[in-house]
Parts: C-alpha cells; structure tokens; sequence
C-alpha cells in the first residue's frame, strides 16, 4: 500500500500530565490523590502511589532529551495547581514551582519541542475539595481562575498554546457518580453542578486568558476532551434514543460549551425533568456565550456501545446514565485489546472527524490522546532489553489511517498526540498499564526506549506513515 502523507507542520507528540509524571517532591500541597495515597494506599494498584511517578520533577532535562531522541516536536503536559500555588485564596505563588515550570519550558523550548500547557488534570486541591466541595463551588471556579490568571501572566510569553481543562467529564463521572476518585460521592444533582461549574471555570479562565497582555498577541487556548462516539446496538427508535442520551451528557456535555456556548438542549431537558438542572445565573450564561475555544483536543479510546434502558429509571439511584439507561452491549465482531480490555475501534476517529467538520464548525483540533494500555509488558523484551511493542505500532497505524482518510476529506486536523511519552503513573491503576514509547523501570527509574519509539521518531521524521 502507499505511504500516507500528512498537512506540513503536523503535530507528531504525545501527553502526560503533571501528577501522573513529577512526582511529589517538594510539592508544599495536596491533591485529592496524594491525600487519598497518604491515607489509603490501598485504593491504588500495587500500593503505588503519586510519590514518585516518573520522576519528571528531577530527571526533567535527561527526559525532555528522550522526547527529543524518538522526533517529537509536540508535547502536552499540565502545572499541579497544588505545585504552582502556596495560598489557593490569595493565588500567592511557591518560588520552587514557578522555578520548576520556568525551567521546564525553557528545556521544551531549548529542544524545538512545541509545548501544549493544560491548567487541570483531575488534581483538585484536597484543600478546596475539603473545605469547599471542590467542583461543587462557584467560590473554587474564583479560585481556579485566580490560578490560570498567575499561570498566564508567568509563562504566557513563552507557552503559545494553552488547554484549561483534560477531561472535564471524568471528575463528574470519578468523584461523584461511580466512585472511582476520592471523595468517592454519589450523589447525581452533586454531579450536574460540577459539570456545570467546571464549564463555567473553563469560559472564565478563557476570558481571563484574553485580557492578559502578553497573550494578546498570538496565544491560543483551547479544551481537552475525551470522545466516545455512541453506536446504537440496532436501528430502533428506543436504542437510537439511548444513544442520543449518551452522546448528550458524555461527549456533548463539555463538546457544546466549548465550540458554541451553550449546553445541548436534550441534556437540559432530562435534567430539568428530573429535578437534577444545575443552578446558574444570566451572567455566568453570557460569560459561557462568549468565551468559546480558539482549538479542540480530542484524547480518543474507545466507542460506547448502546442499547436502550431495560429497568425502571429512577433518578436517586444515580448511575442513572450509562449504568441502568443503557450498557455496553456484545455484537459479532468486536475487537478488544486483550492486554487491557478495552475495545478497539479505529474507525471512530475518522467518525469524530466528520462530525466535528459537519457539525462543530469544522474548527482546527488535534488528537491529543489515543494509546493502548497493557498489563504486564514486561514479557515482550527482547534479549536487548528493548520491548518489542508492534501491537501497538499497529494500533497507531489503523487509528492515523482513518485520520487521514479524514484530513483528506477536508477535517482540519494538526496534529496526533498518543498517551503517553514515558510509561506513567495512572490514578488508582498506577503502573498497572503501560502506554509509553519508553518504558520505565520503577526501582531504578531507567527508562528504555520501545519499538514503537522508533517508529514515532521515522513517522515524525518523514510526516507519513506506512498505510
Ligand atoms: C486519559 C487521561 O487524560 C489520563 O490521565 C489517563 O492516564 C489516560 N487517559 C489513560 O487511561
């Protein structure tokens, strides 16, 4: 087959993220993990912790070399609210964090490595979570946006590209409908007003962003957020439905805000039915009206499966979504990442494509996320020492071919990110699965590069892949 070439300038990078990659050192505050670390480790796989992770934090410049070596020339990270500043209330600054994030930009820019600086990854202050209710409060929205402000007037004349926000939706779903992150809360109406409340800190930290004076010029900020296209399990009406539901709240929910100000009108319709509609003012409205994004990341994993609702919906028994509405269901022909469990399929990329083309105003976005996990790699190295990972070099192959075949068609995508650049420390699953070009040995924190690094480096070397 013939090579498939993509637009100059392609973005060839990867992601990770501040609390998944620093490590904890000399961090003066906490975050929700490293609370719930300090007092129940174990809620996290093997015991493991945010103490360490992958050591970015000290080996930051030995790091950004390897990024360099396997060609990338973009790199998504975040700053830890919790390392950049001492006093959330008065926004007053840690001098080792704003020394540490200066360093660290000046590193990305001394190698021509483009950096993309997300504000928040999950990691609320156990501080504001505590005392606030963290998402729950319009008072912590202040409190965020008095960060992003110190964030953009330290770095904002060396840091072109900004994201707010990684994932919005997964606090909402984490902390307050499955319990899968500390405080661990089910609570549905809880959930609405931390959806509602993020959305609104991401427009303010935009507005806040395009009165800095140093970004006037040529900054640009945009939103992270994970899309699971939903396929109904058949054509009927009752199914088509339930996945018109899931699309609403789990993709469209951040989606809408972001490109066109405002929320979908199904979501607000079940809301309101049910009693669950967050509470917001005419003035925080306008404020989401008005500060849309300049781009669009999409991290990209896997589809939703959907069928429709086969129990009694009952709204205070939460889980109201995805759990009772409608599940993942089986169909012939399914393809599932067997090293991890997730379903694989890369023709969703191209489906996201379109629909952002069709529908989102055709505006410019990247993939900032796609990857595969699996547990224990460890078993493909080879006699080198190197971990011969072509299922995942396979994986990046069939997901960038649809991509293409997208671009081709007239989506305007710059660029793919994969999760992550150096194995990373992943929430309760730690080092459960390893998604990285380069893997990391945790007693010894030696990092080794994988086949699939060298892949990258070729691809980005040549903008194509063979397809
Ligand atoms: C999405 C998140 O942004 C990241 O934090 C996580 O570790 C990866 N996906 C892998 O699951």
């Amino acid at each position: 087959m013939a090579n498939l070439k993509f637009p100059d300038n392609f973005w060839w990078g990867s992601a990770t993220s501040g609390p998944q990659s620093e490590g904890r050192f000399n961090k003066k505050n906490r975050n929700i993990f490293d609370y719930w670390f300090d007092t129940d480790k174990k809620a996290f796989f093997g015991g493991v912790g945010p103490d360490v992770a992958s050591n970015f934090y000290n080996s930051f410049r030995e790091d950004i070399k390897l990024y360099k070596e396997i060609g990338l020339n973009s790199l998504r990270t975040s700053i830890q609210w919790t390392r950049l500043i001492k006093n959330f209330e008065t926004g007053e600054v840690d001098e080792d964090g704003v020394r540490f994030y200066t360093e660290v930009i000046e590193e990305f820019e001394k190698n021509g490595i483009t950096l993309v600086m997300n504000l928040f990854h999950f990691d609320m202050p156990i501080e504001l979570q505590e005392k606030y209710g963290g998402w729950e409060s319009k008072h912590v929205v202040e409190l965020f946006v008095k960060y992003a402000r110190k964030a953009f007037e330290l770095f904002g004349d060396k840091v072109k590209y900004w994201t707010t926000f990684n994932e919005p939706i997964v606090p909402v779903e984490a902390q307050y409908m499955y319990q899968f992150h500390y405080p661990l809360i089910v609570d549905v109406k809880k959930a609405m007003q931390v959806l509602y409340n993020t959305a609104l800190a991401s427009a303010k930290a935009i507005e806040e962003f395009r009165k800095t004076e140093l970004l006037k010029k040529d900054g640009e900020i945009g939103i992270i957020l994970n899309l699971t296209p939903s396929y109904p399990r058949s054509e009927n009406e009752e199914d088509i439905k339930a996945a018109k539901i899931s699309d609403a709240f789990f993709n469209n929910s951040f989606l809408d805000p972001a490109i066109y100000g405002k929320f979908p009108e199904l979501l607000i319709e079940i809301l309101e039915k049910d009693g669950a509609l967050w509470e917001s003012t005419e003035e925080e409205l306008k404020i989401i009206a008005e500060n849309t994004v300049d781009f669009l990341g999409v991290n990209y994993y896997q589809p939703r499966r959907i069928k429709a609702r086969e129990t009694e919906f009952d709204i205070s028994k939460n889980g109201w979504l995805p759990d009772k509405y409608f599940e993942n269901y089986d169909m012939p022909g399914k393809r599932m990442n067997i090293y991890r469990g997730w379903e694989i399929y890369p023709q969703a990329i191209y489906d996201i494509a379109k629909n952002i083309q069709d529908n989102y105003k055709n505006i410019k976005w990247f993939i900032s996320e796609n990857g595969m996990g699996v547990e224990g790699e460890e078993k493909f190295k080879n006699e080198e020492g190197i971990i011969e990972d072509d299922y995942r070099i396979d994986f990046f192959r069939e997901h960038l071919t649809h991509l293409h075949r997208a671009i081709e068609e007239g989506s305007n995508c710059f660029g793919y990110h994969t999760w992550t650049p150096i194995d990373c420390w992943s929430w309760t699953n730690a080092y459960k699965n390893r998604y990285g070009f380069i893997s990391v040995d945790l007693p010894t924190q030696i990092k080794t590069i994988k086949k699939s690094g060298y892949w990258i480096k070729k691809v980005s070397e040549t903008n194509e892949i063979d397809g």
